[in-house]
Formats: structure tokens, sequence, C-alpha cells
């Protein structure tokens, strides 16, 4: 039997709803038919964007949205995007695919994009091939109130009043495709590039994020911190990390995301799971330097990587999307919840039609993936407080790719409610679980399970195959939480104490 123990009356910190993050890149499908038909669309829309993806994006209340890159930020030059658009520029997109890029979808569109979704905007800014007047223009178009050049520009293009820029990324994997810089020279722009982007409203101020490393690039992380660390407070908010899960086993050619064996099943949560050691490693580099926790840790780019579906285009990253990638989101997101002390925003990569995607979408048919559902039984995690808890539980696997059976995190919302979430990594065998609460007494619980074949996911033709049922067997008594966890699944608990 596995323990779970928790402590409802030790707090560990808010979980930033921001960990629920998204990514949405100019990538193959994932804007243009993804989200953005345009109005003409016979696609349902309002205003160009995808009336079902938007409604299936807003059940999961997604928090934040990163756009335009990705490699792709660092190509784009946002005036391309505003104005008519007939008059618009048309490029080729150089990163992924060599398609046209219409620009039809630019920052007006993003905008309107967030407000339907009611979630922050993290805009990513070109570092690799833009000019620091290009950012600083950016920046004061969409923010500043008043008469100013750029102010004046976005009331003729139709939006007198100034938007809000949550989050700015200043360049994205500056270390590759976003110039090949190495850390003290992309320290060195970091400082200058960030000095215009100004705060036009102190209500409203732009948290800055920089670059930071690639999966265990820890010198980047070092390097970046001790060119900008002397540049005072207010210089950066957040510090970014990306990490990929890509279950390369040796000697085989394909990553398939539907076509994989046991072994690459537990190749693949392995690797996920080196998310905390990353974490963990980073961080203690960044408190080093930042004891306080004052900049947050970034993850704007994580999720499964596999090759592409068969007969897609290569550049295009389209791949499909099973309980494996549920367990490798569940993973993730209880790691992130316990590591909320510094990470402070996390954006699975991507929103729709891109590597991880939450949603898939074919002409006007869309499918809500396995990994939309751990999001929506995740979703309660948002701005709750994290409980210390902890989890006693055998190891599972085969070969060299063992893995914890369990993991888990859990937290307390606003209305007092208790919400765990639980991944069985096993693929061989149901766990029975008792929860043991240091106080209080359970009074009531519910759960929604998401459980199936570790190749189970939804296609076109049968969207509902893989989806959230109700988890009965609970029993409960005194501080006490007893039930039988079925073996690939991810489970979300509800509970009321007193
Ligand atoms: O998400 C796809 C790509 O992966 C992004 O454009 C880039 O930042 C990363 O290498």
């Amino acid at each position: 039997m596995a323990r779970i123990y928790v402590n409802p009356n030790v707090k560990k910190g808010r979980i930033n709803p921001e960990l629920q993050g998204h990514f949405s890149e100019h990538l193959g499908r994932c804007i243009y038919e993804g989200i953005y038909v345009g109005e003409d669309s016979d696609i349902p829309n309002v205003n160009g964007m995808r009336r079902d993806v938007v409604e299936a994006l807003k059940e999961i209340r997604v928090p934040v949205l990163r756009w335009p890159g990705g490699c792709f930020a660092d190509e784009y030059h946002w005036k391309d995007g505003i104005g008519p658009k007939s008059s618009r520029k048309k490029m080729i997109n150089t990163h992924w695919g060599g398609v046209v890029e219409d620009n039809s979808f630019g920052t007006h569109e993003f905008m309107e994009l967030c407000r339907q979704l009611g979630c922050k905007t993290y805009v990513n800014g070109n570092v690799g091939s833009g000019t620091v007047r290009e950012m600083s223009e950016w920046v004061e178009y969409m923010t500043f109130r008043g008469v100013s050049p750029m102010a004046d520009l976005r009331g003729e293009n139709g939006h007198e009043e100034p938007w809000t820029v949550d989050y700015f990324g200043v360049g994205n994997e500056n270390w590759g495709c976003g110039g090949n810089m190495r850390p003290q020279y992309y320290g060195d722009l970091y400082r200058r590039y960030q000095t215009y982007i100004r705060n036009y409203d102190s209500e409203r101020p732009v948290r800055k994020i920089a670059c930071g490393a690639n999966g265990e690039d820890y010198d980047w992380t070092e390097k970046v911190l001790e060119t900008t660390f002397d540049h005072g407070h207010g210089y950066m908010d957040g510090l970014s990390l990306h990490y990929y899960t890509t279950p390369r086993i040796s000697g085989r050619q394909k990553v398939s995301a539907l076509d994989f064996d046991r072994e690459e099943y537990y190749c693949t949560l392995k690797a996920t799971l080196k998310m905390e050691e990353l974490i963990r490693r980073h961080g203690a580099i960044m408190d080093r330097f930042d004891p306080g926790k004052k900049i947050g840790m970034i993850i704007d780019e994580w999720g499964t990587w596999y090759d592409v579906e068969p007969g897609t285009n290569p550049g295009f990253l389209y791949q499909q999307n099973s309980m494996r990638d549920a367990l490798v989101a569940g993973i993730n997101l209880n790691l992130f919840n316990k590591h909320c002390d510094r990470v402070k925003m996390a954006n699975i990569a991507q929103m729709v039609n891109v590597l991880q995607a939450v949603i898939l979408t074919e002409g006007e048919k869309m499918l809500k993936t396995p990994t939309w559902h751990v999001f929506h039984l995740y979703r309660h995690h948002q701005g709750a407080e994290l409980l210390e808890s902890s989890v006693e539980t055998r190891e599972v696997g085969t070969g060299e790719y063992k893995v914890p059976g369990l993991t888990e995190s859990v937290s307390r919302s606003g209305d007092g409610r208790i919400h765990m979430t639980l991944t069985n990594l096993s693929l061989d065998s149901a766990e029975d679980v008792e929860c043991i609460f240091a106080d209080g007494r359970v009074k009531s619980a519910e759960g929604t399970i998401l459980t199936g074949d570790m190749r189970a996911h939804n296609t076109f033709e049968e969207p509902d195959a893989v989806r959230e049922k109700p988890f009965t067997g609970l029993a409960a008594g005194e501080n006490k939480l007893r039930f039988t966890v079925p073996p690939c699944s991810v489970l979300h608990l509800e509970m009321e104490m007193i």
C-alpha cells in the first residue's frame, strides 16, 4: 500500500495560476486554422477566432498565453502585423515549414484572443534580428495611454485604449535560434534592451522575462545572472527555462506519438521527471543571486516532442496525444505546484495542433486531447495554497527506466476545499492508497479520473475515447481516506475537512 501524508496546517505558498499557462507560436496549424480562421470563414468564429476552440480553452481556464514564438519571435517584426490586412507584408516562415506568413494574425488579433479567453498576455520580443527601438516601440504601441507616435498609430488602427502586457520576453532561445549567442553577450544585450521596456502604467507593470537555459545548461543561468545582476531591482522579473521530453532509446530511429512500447512509455516518464532536477539545480543558482525569490522561474516551453504524424509537414510539428502524454502533463503540473515558491509560470508547448497540444483540429472538426483533460482536472489548483504533502511509493518501470509509482500535489482553494492530484505511472497495477491528514477529519470526498491504455487517444471519429469519469470507491474515516487508483491514470480528489 502507498501512503500519502498531508499536513493541512503547513502552507507552502500560492500556486500561481500561470503555472497552467500556454504557448502559441506561428508554427504549423497552431495559430492559423487551430485558433484563427478569419472573420469570413465558414467555421463559426468570433472576430476570426474559432468559437469551438475558444470555448474548450475557457473550460480549462487558460491563465496566460505566450506569443508569437518560439524561434518565430526572433524573426518577427511586429509592424508587419498591424493595419489593414490587405496591406500587411507577406513573409516566409523560414523556421517552420517554409510557408507563407501573411501576418493576418498580429498584435490586435492576439490581444483579441486573450480578451476572449480572459487570460493574461505574454508577448515575446525580438532580440535576435530586431532593434532596441523596434522592441521599445512595440511596448509603447501596446501600453501607452496619451499622445505619442505609437499610441497614435494604435488609434489609427482602431484601438484607442491601450492593452495590458502582463509579461514581456526579451528574446527567445538566444543561445540557439534566437541568435546563437554566448551567455555574457546575451546578458549585456538583455541589460540594454530591457532598459527601453518602459512601464507606462504603474498600476499594470510589464514584467520582464530574460531568456534562460536550455535543459541542463547551468552555465547559461549562472553567466546570464552574473552579467545582469548588478543592474538594480526591477530589471528582471523572470528567467525562462526550456525543457522538452524526448524519449530517445539508443538504437531506435522512431519516436512515435502512438506507436510505442512499454520501454518507451517508461523512458518518456523518466525523461519528464528530469524536470524536478532541472528546477532544483537552476533554482539553486537563482537562490545564490536572488535568495528572496523575487525572480520567477518561467518554464515557458515544456512538453513532449515526438516525430510528426506520418504524412504531415515535418516543419509543422503535428503529433497525436495519448494517455502517456496525460501522465507527462500530470507529473509536470504536480512538480510545478511543489516548486511554486520559485516557479511562477509554465507554458505547455503548444496550445493547438503543435507538439503536446491540448486541442487538435482538422478543418471544422476539433478534439480535446488527454492532455486537455489533465489541465481540466488540475484547474482547481490555480491560485490555491500549496499544502505540505509527501508520498511513500514503490518503484515501477522496466530495465533502466525506473520511476516512482505515484506523484502527487495537494492544495487548499479559496473556498477551503482540499484538492489532491495524483498520477499512477504503473502500467500493471492498481495502487491501494491510504491518505493520512495530520489534522482534521475528512467530511466528504469526491473524485474524477482519467485512465486508459497507455496508447489510448482521441480521434476525430472518436473524440471522447479518453475522457474524465467520476471516481468511485473512496472510503473516508477520521483523518484518513482510502482508495485504489488504477494503472496509467491521473486522478483529482476534492475533499471537505472539518
Ligand atoms: O516549440 C517549438 C520550438 O521549440 C520553439 O519555437 C523554440 O523556442 C523551441 O526550440
